[in-house]
């Protein structure tokens, strides 16, 4: 069992902030399992597809108190569901909507955040845990060189393209100074063996592509095994000093059995609540 005591605030964290996907608030308590083990990172360090910060923030010893959460500013609910998994609710940002309430500031940061979507980047912002950041697309070459002692990414891996993961993993060696370390996280194989979209693809079930919610696009199936990835850092120039296999199944069952397919449903009966909490108020 990995929550131990000193795991007990990072948990209530996660679970307050991913209220409505508390699925994903356990996968980062184990992420920090082996994470807390790692961190701090050598400075200057980079956080690769940082998004808006929060979860490096809470890993980093960072507190809000419970009148934050990750909802604060997101897309509507019903635009999410019509394409699924390929749009993200929280690429939006509404400046006066977002007030990160803090009550501890984290242990140490990063130098410098980076992720694809400005709307995550100024959510960042406001957490003042980057010295700076960057809107910067992983698909192309990093405006870096040398720069780094430590680079840290939980999505590296992007949409799983055997091409793209290698151009990234070189690139990520050449922002880095010599000796420096990347440390990451990629989805193992067992994890896509229990995603929903074998029944689909083995006997055509709807409801099974329905439950996904086009997680595969994220994660296809065929994508890489670990050998794959230890092939890929050596050739491109690191050294592996640990791998580490840490979810238990139960908890990718639960992720992606759980509340992940009912999300967009939650969010509407939130939303409701929300207007109806402001009709009454209004009334
Ligand atoms: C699952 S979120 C993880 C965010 C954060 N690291 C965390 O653990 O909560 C994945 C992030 O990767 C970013 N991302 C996806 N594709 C990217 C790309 N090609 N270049 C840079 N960032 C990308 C997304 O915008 C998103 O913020």
């Amino acid at each position: 069992m990995i929550i131990e005591k000193d795991l007990n605030n990072k948990f209530m964290q996660f679970m307050n902030i991913h209220w409505l996907r508390p699925e994903a608030g356990f996968f980062k308590i184990y992420d920090y399992s082996i994470l807390q083990n790692l961190f701090p990172l050598p400075q200057p360090s980079i956080d690769l597809c940082c998004g808006d910060g929060i979860t490096s923030y809470i890993w980093a010893g960072g507190e809000f108190d419970t009148s934050f959460d990750m909802y604060q500013s997101v897309n509507e609910a019903d635009i999410y569901e019509k394409d699924l998994d390929t749009f993200d609710c929280f690429d939006y940002y509404e400046k006066e909507a977002v007030k990160p309430s803090i009550i501890k500031k984290p242990d140490w940061h990063f130098d410098c955040g980076l992720d694809l979507k400005e709307t995550l980047v100024d959510k960042a912002k406001l957490l003042n845990f980057y010295d700076r950041t960057v809107v910067h697309d992983l698909s192309d070459p990093m405006p870096f060189k040398n720069e780094f002692m430590s680079a840290f990414s939980t999505t590296i891996w992007g949409n799983g393209d055997e091409n793209q993961c290698q151009f990234r993993i070189k690139e990520v060696n050449k922002i880095l100074k010599k000796g420096g370390k990347f440390v990451f996280r990629v989805h193992e194989t067992k994890f896509k063996e229990m995603m929903f979209l074998k029944y689909y693809e083995k006997f055509g079930f709807n409801w099974a592509k329905r439950l996904d919610r086009y997680m595969y696009v994220n994660n296809p199936p065929e994508s890489m095994d670990i050998n794959w990835w230890i092939q890929c850092l050596e050739e491109n120039g690191f050294r592996i000093i640990n791998n580490y296999n840490y979810v238990p199944r139960l908890i990718i069952w639960f992720y992606l059995t759980g509340f992940r397919p009912m999300f967009t449903s939650f969010m509407k009966m939130y939303r409701f609540l929300i207007r109806r909490e402001m009709e009454l108020q209004c009334s």
